[in-house]
């Protein structure tokens, strides 16, 4: 059915005014003003901003972890997301080494698959490199329109790749069109620190942090940069916590080297004290990279500002505390690491970032949006409010005053890390492709109508692939 939204103000990444948008066929059929069309539904947005659909790039949905599975999958993952004004999201798929790259890519379809209420694609996690993974890759671009490639720098003897295969990853994807994702940390100096920190008793969650600290985090960020230059490839660094990796990859910037920094609202409002909470609630704040001192929040805040810094993911990978987090109860390296981020990521920055002053209305469309559509393969499809896009449109009161909260919250876990955080704005009806699925603050989707999306390769647009979203 046709939709008119009235009476709201567009945003985009460069631009504020007052539009009607005529939706049909879940596409934005028309942008103007006093728009009319017969048998439109007529859907009123007067004080509202109209945004482009947030895009989460950064997500651990059903994500088995630490000796047990992230808590929310793709269908409370989604609907969460949904409510905070995100309408894709980008979730990291797991490889196993000695394991062909498609069963693990038939695996993640198959949790996802009926489950997610809005739209999702996949990130691949490369863990080696050889010939059947180079093979491999080719077809994972073409057939799957996955076309982005983790590699982890950390978490020694269990995802952590060595620095041959970052740096034949970042050759390969010059090659065929990726986008090489790095978590930045430098594994090998974190696992002698821990096994330091146990052998002195230092078990409490505080030594999570105390033993990554933010030099590991610089150290690893600027190596990848530089291999990123030496292959003339291109890299996107995930979650970026610190001065110190934000000071690498501006160096990498001003040299003329492709590279991106994401950070995360949690290192934009949170710090490392949080980890200190007694009765081992520090548990709760246990992710990687960890909090910070409160003095890098700074940094981070004019990194986005700035443009050194240029999208915000959520990182979201949530563990219940009871029974979960508390798997770490005596031995902080137990602690299953990741939060529950993916509802509020958008009303953060909105919040923290807007209202306060750091970042233009615009570039948090960008941030939260734009950038993240055309870095990954999603724009113009998705990312902008345009004639032709998707109507994955947010209406967005930006006067409401509220307090996050579990007891409020529609992910699947038993606490929110913004637990009490006041914060003004707030989603109040989201659209997937011209479908409500949050209507007047209330959930209306189903569960399944998200589909699969096959991005662009790297550089590219969707433009001429947009009929290749597909249902899988
Ligand atoms: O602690 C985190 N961030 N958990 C999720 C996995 C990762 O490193 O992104
Ligand atoms: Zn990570
Ligand atoms: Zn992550």
């Amino acid at each position: 059915m046709k939709k008119l939204i009235k009476n709201g103000t567009v945003v985009t990444a460069s631009e504020t005014y007052e539009a009607d948008l005529l939706i049909e066929d879940g596409k934005i059929a028309a942008i103007g003003s006093n728009l009319s069309a017969n048998g439109a539904e007529t859907v009123d947005a007067k004080g509202c901003y109209v945004f482009p659909g947030g895009i989460d790039p950064h997500t651990h949905l059903e994500m088995p972890f630490g000796g047990t599975v992230s808590k929310d999958d793709f269908e409370s993952g989604t609907i969460a997301a949904a409510y905070g004004g995100t309408t894709t999201v980008i979730d990291f798929c797991l490889t196993k080494k000695g394991e062909p790259m498609q069963s693990s890519i038939d695996e993640w379809h198959a949790k996802s698959k009926d489950k997610a209420v809005i739209d999702y694609g996949f990130h691949l996690m490369i863990g080696e490199i050889n010939d059947d993974v180079l093979q491999e890759i080719p077809r994972v671009i073409s057939d799957e329109g996955i076309t982005s490639f983790k590699v982890f720098m950390a978490y020694k003897n269990v995802f952590q790749a060595d620095d041959e295969t970052l740096f034949r990853t970042l050759v390969t994807a010059k090659e065929l069109g990726g986008l090489v994702m790095v978590h930045a940390e430098n594994g090998d100096v974190i696992d002698y620190l821990t096994k330091q920190a146990i052998e002195k008793g230092q078990t409490d969650p505080i030594y999570h942090a105390l033993t990554r600290p933010p030099e590991v985090e610089g150290e690893a960020t600027g190596r990848a940069a530089q291999l990123t230059g030496l292959a003339d490839s291109q890299l996107y660094v995930v979650h970026v916590s610190c001065s110190d990796a934000v000071e690498k990859i501006a160096e990498a910037r001003r040299k003329g080297f492709d590279v991106w920094g994401e950070t995360c609202p949690q290192y934009l409002v949170l710090d490392q004290t949080a980890l200190e909470k007694p009765n081992f609630e520090g548990a709760k704040y246990v992710w990687s990279p960890p909090l910070r001192e409160k003095h890098h929040q700074d940094v981070l805040w004019n990194a986005l500002k700035n443009g050194d810094l240029q999208t915000l993911g959520s990182d979201q990978c949530s563990f219940d505390f009871k029974g979960q987090k508390e798997l770490g109860r005596g031995d902080f390296t137990k602690i299953p690491n990741g939060g529950p981020i993916i509802e509020d990521r958008v009303s953060i920055l909105y919040s923290e970032g807007v209202t306060k002053g750091r970042i233009s209305l615009n570039q948090f469309v960008d941030i939260t949006s734009t950038r993240i559509a055309k870095l990954f393969g999603l724009y113009p499809q998705k990312g902008t409010v345009a004639i032709g896009a998707d109507a994955d449109l947010v209406l967005f009161d930006p006067t409401v005053e509220r307090t996050i909260s579990a007891d409020t919250h529609h992910m699947a876990v038993d606490y929110n890390a913004f637990e009490g955080m006041k914060v003004t704005g707030e989603a109040v009806s989201v659209l997937s492709r011209g479908e409500f699925v949050i209507r007047d603050k209330q959930f209306v989707g189903s569960p399944g109508t998200g589909k699969y999306v096959k991005r662009a390769k790297y550089g590219q647009t969707l433009t001429a692939n947009a009929d290749e979203v597909i249902s899988k």
